[in-house]
This record gives structure tokens, C-alpha cells and sequence, in this order.
């Protein structure tokens, strides 16, 4: 298994989750903006799950499936991006957790977080 970081993350890229991963395996990409997991690298400790402020990471098996898509994708892109270790901050625009909720509840998605 590895954990997943899905289309919430998108624009926003926090990269609180950085910092906690114990084995660096957040990649940077630029299209779309966000960070992705190299899921041959994350150990499952899921200690970045807590930390994301707006709950864009989930386990790869409790992924919701309005995200599914997000396991491959985050396979495909990562070694299109850059390593990040450390963390810079959110991006301008960053949503917080009720702006993502209501952009999911807009299309009639009713996501339960990661716990
Ligand atoms: Fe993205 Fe959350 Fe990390 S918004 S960069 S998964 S802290």
C-alpha cells in the first residue's frame, strides 16, 4: 500500500506533510501544482495525513472514490517533479477545509475526511 495525495492538494500545496515524512517521498510538480507521493518510497507510517490542513492525503485503501483516480496519478507524476524536505508554505490562493468542502458538496460529492 502507500498513501495517496489527492486533487485537493492542487493549488493549495501546504507542504505541511513534508516536514513529517520520515522517508522524503514528496515530489514538487508544476502541472498541476501540487505535491505528489512516490509510492515505492512511502512506508505507510501516515504520519502525513494529520498534518495536511485541508485532509488531501489518504491511505491508498481508504481512498474515497470520487478520488481514485489519484493512486495512478501519483505513480505516473512524481518523477516528473522535484524532491521536497522542507516546508514552504502555502500557495497564494490556497482553500481552506470548508472551501473544499463546499467545491466537493457543488458537485454533489459528500466525502467523509481522512481520519
Ligand atoms: Fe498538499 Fe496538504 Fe501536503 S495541501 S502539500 S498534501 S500539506
Amino acid at each position: 500500500m502507500t498513501h495517496v495525495v489527492t486533487a485537493r492538494c492542487i493549488d493549495c500545496r501546504y507542504t505541511d506533510c513534508v516536514e513529517a515524512c520520515p522517508v522524503d517521498c514528496f515530489w514538487e510538480i508544476k502541472d498541476p501544482h501540487m505535491l505528489v507521493i512516490d509510492p515505492d518510497t512511502c512506508i505507510d507510517c501516515t504520519l502525513c495525513v494529520a498534518e495536511c490542513p485541508i485532509k488531501a492525503i489518504w491511505p491508498e485503501d481508504d481512498l474515497p472514490e470520487e478520488y481514485a483516480d489519484w493512486t495512478e496519478k501519483n505513480a505516473e507524476l512524481f518523477s516528473d517533479g522535484e524532491n521536497i524536505t522542507e516546508v514552504d508554505g502555502p500557495l497564494p490562493n490556497a482553500k481552506d477545509l470548508d472551501q473544499i468542502h463546499a467545491e466537493e458538496q457543488a458537485k454533489g460529492w459528500e466525502i467523509d475526511d481522512p481520519a
